[in-house]
């Protein structure tokens, strides 16, 4: 219940308090929505009482009378009780009633707003094929306690490799969020050029990447998309009009896929300068390091169990009833080839329709069939492009170094560059999320995912 008429009685009281310092109505959207249309927050309390009173002025003329004489003219009882020609114990027990249908007029005017912009929040978000998140439940709570702790961090990045669920959980979040209704608007926006589908073909979205002004553009318009903006703004006057709104009332703004736009050094300044009271949560394949003011969610691999887990689930949703019965020896050779990226996991499922787990397996190994090269370019292609000579080397040495990982002196000694080069280009790759540092500050060890490290074994013919 986000208001009881007891905060609404006190609501009234402050109607004309110039120094009201909290409105005991601000968890209202009623409230923020006025807020985000450019009130003060005096404003918009007063603009709450205005409409709701008038609302009940409609059904209840005297409710309304009454309340305005009381508290939006500040009357005492006996003054209004004179004026009405009543006794003021009546007056009194008129007021309480006048209160409560006020309480529910509010209620009702919320739960109406609420629903409307929930069915617009869940438009905006894009339709992302998933039933069911496997393993996300600690992640997901650390988001939301990231962006729901006013005094955390305002700007949070999920980072990691294609396909290992960033805009999954993102968006997850951000439906959670949505019928929580924790934010006063939501947008959702991505910089995507390419998508992959599980049947194992890329589809190209965009010609060409967009850039800074392009992604705050998205988001503006997409804010202002059932008002009317004045038209013809130019760049600072829009990114002006977002400040504003955005500084006013706390809202979630997802950037998903940060990594393909042209200019992130552009944007990073733009959405720090948006963020507070407004949270921004970004994905991103490449990691943000090196930025201030971000918060870091790293996506690692699923764990063994959850990849299992992950292929049953899938092989029931697609009918493929021998796998998703099969006992767990048989599926752990899956994990052993592709490892715990849930695109790979869901891709080779899906291939099982047509061919045995063998020759998919080999297909993976071998880097071999559309779907399988597909996935590999939607995957490693673009961090690959963008890799120098050395990093290539090192990268290359990486499945000659042991499973569980090993720290630099062994990974330059397999890649026969000197401890320093070695250093630099692993701090590249570890930043293109394609190899994972870990261990603590005193004890780095360097790993690479099974996906990875099958990939690699065929990659050379990219050189
Ligand atoms: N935890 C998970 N459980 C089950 N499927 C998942 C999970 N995370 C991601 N997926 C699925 O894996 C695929 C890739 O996830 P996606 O969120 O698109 O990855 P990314 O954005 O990191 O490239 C999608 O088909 C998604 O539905
Ligand atoms: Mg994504």
């Amino acid at each position: 219940m986000l208001v009881t008429t007891s905060s609404v009685h006190s609501a009234l009281k402050h109607w004309r308090d110039t120094s009201l310092h909290e409105s005991d109505l601000k968890s209202l959207l009623l409230y923020q929505r006025a807020q985000t249309r450019g009130a003060t927050p005096l404003e918009a309390h007063r603009q709450v009482l205005d409409s709701t009173v008038t609302a009940l002025g409609e059904l209840h003329p005297h409710d309304a009378q009454l309340l305005h004489l009381r508290f939006r003219d500040g009357m005492t009882g006996r003054f209004v009780s004179r004026q009405l020609h009543l006794a003021e114990s009546t007056i009194f027990a008129q007021q309480r009633e006048a209160i409560e249908r006020l309480t529910t007029i509010i209620q009702r005017q919320e739960a109406q707003l609420r629903s409307t912009y929930r069915t617009r929040w869940e438009r905006r978000l894009e339709d992302l094929a998933y039933t069911n998140l496997v393993g996300i439940e600690e992640n997901l709570a650390t988001l939301s306690s990231a962006l729901l702790q006013p005094d955390r961090s305002h700007v949070v990045a999920v980072e990691g490799i294609g396909g290992i669920g960033k805009s999954s959980l993102a968006d997850k979040l951000a439906r959670d969020m949505v019928a929580k209704v924790a934010f006063a608007d939501i947008a959702w926006v991505t910089a995507r050029q390419q998508s992959f589908n599980l049947g194992g073909s890329i589809r190209q979205e965009r010609p060409s990447s967009i850039n800074a002004e392009g992604v705050t553009t998205l988001i503006f318009d997409q804010l202002w998309e059932d008002e009317a903006a004045p038209l013809a703004l130019s760049f600072d006057e829009r990114l002006a009009l977002l400040e504003r709104r955005l500084k006013r009332a706390a809202h979630l703004i997802v950037v998903d896929n940060l990594e393909t736009v042209a200019d992130v050094e552009a944007l990073l300044p733009i959405l720090r300068r948006l963020a507070n009271p407004s949270h921004f949560l970004l994905t991103s394949r490449s990691g943000l390091l090196g930025q201030a003011g971000i918060y870091h969610l790293p996506l690692r691999e699923m764990s063994k169990d959850h990849a299992i887990q992950l292929v049953r689930q899938e092989a029931a949703e697609q009918n493929i009833t021998s796998l998703a019965g099969a006992p767990e020896e048989e599926l752990i050779p899956i994990f052993d080839t592709v490892g715990g990226n849930p695109l790979a996991l869901r891709l080779v499922v899906g291939q099982l329709h047509v061919h045995t787990l063998d020759h998919v397996l080999w297909r993976l190994r071998a880097a071999r069939g559309q779907p399988i090269l597909n996935l590999y370019t939607y995957v490693f292609r673009n961090a690959w492009d963008s890799l120098g000579e050395e990093d290539r080397r090192v990268f290359l040495a990486m499945p000659l170094v042991t499973e569980q990982g090993g720290d630099l002196e062994q990974v330059a000694d397999v890649s026969g560059l000197p401890v320093d080069v070695t250093g630099d280009s692993l701090a590249r790759l570890v930043a293109r999320n394609l190899v994972e540092a870990r261990g603590a500050f005193n004890q780095k060890h360097y790993t690479i995912h099974s996906l990875t490290r099958t990939f690699l074994h065929e990659i050379a013919r990219w050189t």
